[in-house]
């Protein structure tokens, strides 16, 4: 699979992706990942990549044009372009059945906001899809796509050691249960002890119990978040 990242700070990447996991993923040609600078297609002495909002507002927007050009130029470099995704905190929140369709791309190139957001014509230029990690803040795309990187390069085969750990990760089962308590050695841990079931040997009913527990943890975890939007309420204004 072909990652391409497109970012105004590169220099976030290196450690990131050099890691364990992916770092191997990628010496083993798995995944191929590889960054490209916004600022390169900026145009002006300047090089200037954002301007304010039209009608006012605090920060500043990223302009579509270098965004457009670059993504567009990262599109023609290559046997087929990718599908394009902008990180964004307005965009769709991401779980694991989205990872899971983002593994199967082939070819993915992702779109790193920085400043206040992008002009909104970025996304319909592009044909892009826009995608949150979580409702909250952050100060640019570049975590966010580390954070696609890393879920979606771990499901690429060959990438774990063990297909099977993969299957059987929270989430990832039909029923998209997070994983219950595990324990390993010792088996007494200052007075607190591993269930008795686990040192049974009776695999059947280690299986049983599990699935109990994921029920309960992920009952305990509460409903997804609903997308739900607040009633209207007419608008007042500061003043
Ligand atoms: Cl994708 N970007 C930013 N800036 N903040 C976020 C986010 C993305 N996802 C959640 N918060």
């Amino acid at each position: 699979m072909r990652i391409d990242i497109i970012t105004l700070f590169p220099e976030m990447f290196p450690g990131f992706l050099a890691g364990s996991l992916l770092g191997d993923a990628r010496d083993r040609g798995i995944v191929d990942v590889r960054l490209t600078n916004l600022r390169d297609f900026a145009e002006g002495v300047h090089r200037q990549v954002d301007d304010r909002p039209f009608g006012g507002g605090p920060g500043m927007l990223l302009m579509p044009g270098p965004v457009v050009s670059c993504v567009e130029a990262v599109q023609a470099d290559g046997p087929a372009p990718g599908r394009v995704v902008i990180l964004t905190p307005s965009g769709r929140r991401l779980d694991q059945p989205m990872v899971e369709d983002f593994s199967h791309a082939g070819r993915l190139v992702l779109v790193c906001g920085r400043y206040e957001g992008f002009d909104a014509r970025v996304t319909e230029a592009l044909g892009a899809e826009e995608v949150s990690i979580g409702d909250y803040v952050l100060s640019g795309g570049e975590v966010a796509a580390m954070v696609v990187v890393d879920a979606v390069a771990r499901l690429l085969p060959g990438v774990l050691g063990d297909d099977e750990s993969a299957r059987q990760d929270s989430f990832s089962g039909a029923d998209r249960l997070v994983e219950g308590p595990q324990y390993t050695r010792p088996r007494d841990f200052r007075g607190l002890s591993v269930p008795d079931v686990l040192l049974s040997g009776d695999h059947a009913r280690i299986a049983r119990w599990r699935h109990e527990q994921a029920l309960a943890a992920t009952r305990r975890r509460g409903p997804a978040p609903e997308r739900s939007v607040p009633a209207h309420q007419p608008h007042r204004s500061a003043s």
